[in-house]
């Protein structure tokens, strides 16, 4: 999605800015822009289509000398990827404006500027929001105020950042739905969609709050909230190394995640199972005393976050014992849906800023819920702001879109999650007993999943050619199976479905044949011998099957049928380690078709809008 970066400082920033650039690439875009202003007012735009790293070619050309500027990344929701409709995007040579979200009544604003006589050039929703801006600036002569002014005319989601070459040595931004955090330097001050952005410049931090709008320049910060009341927000210190993004010698970042897993893991259950059992405060201050009276989970999320709630379902319901709904946010949001007694809340987000399932929770509160829970990766999001409680993961910057140790560390919470429940209630001693045996030797045992690279590695080729594939799992690795088709069609290309594997004959087995490629997970349960029959029925039609089994069924490889084994575990933890063999077949097909594995076409690291 849309990534915004600032400075202001007393050297040169451009630099910065394409740094900043550089660092937010990952969250995916299709053009960017950057406007610098020197200390005499004279400003300089450039904008490309394409990487950063075309615009930062351009501008090592013009080498611009200013100390103010912003710049951005577009993913495009108005209006074509190109030059036109990157942002920044300008108004009477004076000013100009960057913006990520949407604003919703850009039509009404678009027709009553342009009576007004304001020129627009481009088609998209941002460019009422600098010519409203240039309006309001002769009753607003302060660039804040002017901003603010404008901030009350429109309507939708944004965070947006503003310069004017007649307000020197200033940068004005606002928050309204999509996150925005000011840096700290010495003398220097700078602003950003991330903080990964920033991380070479400064580690201290002040996250904005919904509707506040700051002026910003290199000596001061100065702060309003949507009342229009100073405020001061909170400086915090970051812990994420300036490297944290770095690819630390792998080939992408996609790569380097998946065999971050078991650290990230050790890290998200460090300190929360104490003496086998869920520590009082893992899910937050009195989440024990509340988990006892929960009769009803009902989770929400989206992309990968959900198919790691669809795995839950299976855990809550057959050990805790109570109903577990499972639910796309962008669909619960717009829906009428029935709200339990006694109903937890749980939001489930790598980023903590998809706009839909913010706005699921946001609904929630009016619902009747009993309590929001939101199992998130970044702690200064807004869902963890906003949640009742928190269980935060450990997993590290998650940079390549393809999620993958976000997953599995979303699986351990769950898990222990399930875990936390049952102790609360006093129930399901024996699976408690099992779920901390089994989550303690987790790490271990994805390590010796790792092992398994370079054979799904070989059999990876054997998809390059196929335009088609079909996942199959059962019970909680049905889910399993829903995620690994999602990460083939990411990041490959591939069109890939999933289907719990009793449901192959009422359709899907229409399209068998040895152009499709069959990848099942076939962990050993109370499931596998159905499962066996459903393999059967596959390849009675001629299709090329990969099973991922394990190593203890002695699964026999055949005609059409290439078995990988894993190593034994518990079943508890099998939706976990058969996540890993999953992830490298995506990983090994989309090198071996040459697609941008990190950064897939059309795609978004963190979707901030609708
Ligand atoms: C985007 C990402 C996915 C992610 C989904 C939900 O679509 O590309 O990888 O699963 O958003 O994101 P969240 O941050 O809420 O987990």
């Amino acid at each position: 999605m849309c990534g915004i970066v600032g400075a202001v400082a007393e050297r040169p920033i451009i630099e910065i800015l394409i740094e900043g650039l550089k660092r937010l690439e990952y969250r995916g875009y299709d053009s960017a822009g950057v406007v610098v202003l020197d200390q005499q007012g004279n400003t300089s735009c450039t904008k490309r289509e394409g990487k950063v790293g075309v615009l930062a070619k351009a501008v090592k050309e013009q080498s611009p000398q200013g100390t103010t500027g912003i710049a951005h990344t577009r993913w495009a929701t108005h209006g074509v990827p190109s030059e036109r409709n990157a942002h920044p995007h300008q108004s009477g040579n004076r000013f100009s404006v960057v913006h990520n979200g949407i604003i919703e009544n850009h039509k009404e604003l678009r027709k009553s500027l342009s009576v007004d006589g304001y020129t627009f050039i481009s088609d998209t929703d941002t460019e009422v929001i600098v010519h409203l801006i240039h309006k309001l600036s002769a009753v607003y002569p302060d660039l804040r105020s002017a901003v603010f002014a404008a901030n009350q005319q429109l309507v939708g989601a944004y965070g947006m950042a503003v310069v004017d070459s007649q307000s020197l040595g200033q940068l004005v931004v606002a928050r309204s739905g999509s996150p925005l955090v000011i840096g700290y330097g010495l003398g220097e001050h700078f602003v950003a969609s991330d903080q990964l952005a920033l991380l070479p410049v400064t580690r201290r931090f002040a996250v904005l709050e919904e509707g506040d709008v700051a002026q910003i320049t290199k000596e001061s910060v100065s702060i309003i909230d949507a009342s229009g009341e100073p405020v001061s927000r909170p400086i915090e210190e970051s812990d994420i190394t300036a490297d944290a993004g770095g690819k630390a010698g792998y080939k992408h970042y996609m790569l380097k995640e998946i065999f971050e897993q078991p650290e990230a893991i050790r890290r998200t259950l460090q300190g929360r199972i104490v003496d086998g059992k869920v520590a009082e405060d893992a899910f937050g201050n009195g989440s024990l005393e509340l988990f006892e009276a929960i009769k009803h989970v009902q989770i929400v999320a989206c992309g990968t976050s959900y198919n790691a709630g669809m795995v839950a379902r299976y855990w809550i319901e057959q050990y805790v014992g109570i109903s577990c709904s499972v639910e796309i946010a962008s669909e619960f949001r717009y829906r009428e849906s029935f709200v339990h007694k006694d109903s937890l809340l749980v939001t489930l987000s790598q980023s903590g800023e998809t706009a839909d399932t913010l706005a699921a929770l946001r609904l929630a509160k009016s619902l009747g819920y009993s309590a929001s829970l939101t199992i998130c990766n970044v702690e200064t999001s807004s869902l963890v702001r906003e949640s009742d409680l928190v269980y935060l993961m450990k997993a590290g910057p998650e940079i390549g879109v393809a999620s993958t140790k976000a997953f599995t560390v979303q699986l351990a919470a769950l898990l222990l999650l399930s875990k936390a429940l049952c102790e609360a209630k006093a129930i399901n001693q024996e699976f408690c007993t099992d779920a901390a045996e089994a989550l303690n030797a987790l790490p271990t045992h994805m390590e010796q999943a790792f092992s398994l690279e370079q054979s799904v590695k070989v059999l990876s080729e054997q998809f390059a050619d196929k335009h088609h594939a079909l996942f199959l799992g059962r019970g909680d690795l049905y889910p399993v199976a829903m995620e690994g088709a999602l990460k083939l069609k990411e990041i490959s290309y591939i069109h890939a479905e999933a289907y719990a594997a009793g449901e192959l004959k009422h359709g899907p087995l229409a399209l068998v044949d040895a152009d499709m490629p069959v990848v099942v997970v076939a962990p050993s349960n109370d499931l596998l011998d159905k499962l066996k029959s459903n393999i059967e029925e596959v390849r009675a039609r001629g299709s090329v099957m990969y099973v991922f089994a394990d190593s203890d069924d002695q699964f026999e490889p055949g005609p059409g049928l290439d078995v990988v084994n894993m190593a034994h575990a518990s079943h508890l933890i099998a939706p976990i380690l058969f996540s890993i063999p999953l992830q490298f077949l995506s990983y090994y097909v989309a090198l071996v078709k040459g697609t941008d594995v990190d950064q897939p076409r059309n795609l978004a690291k963190s979707v901030t809008v609708e």
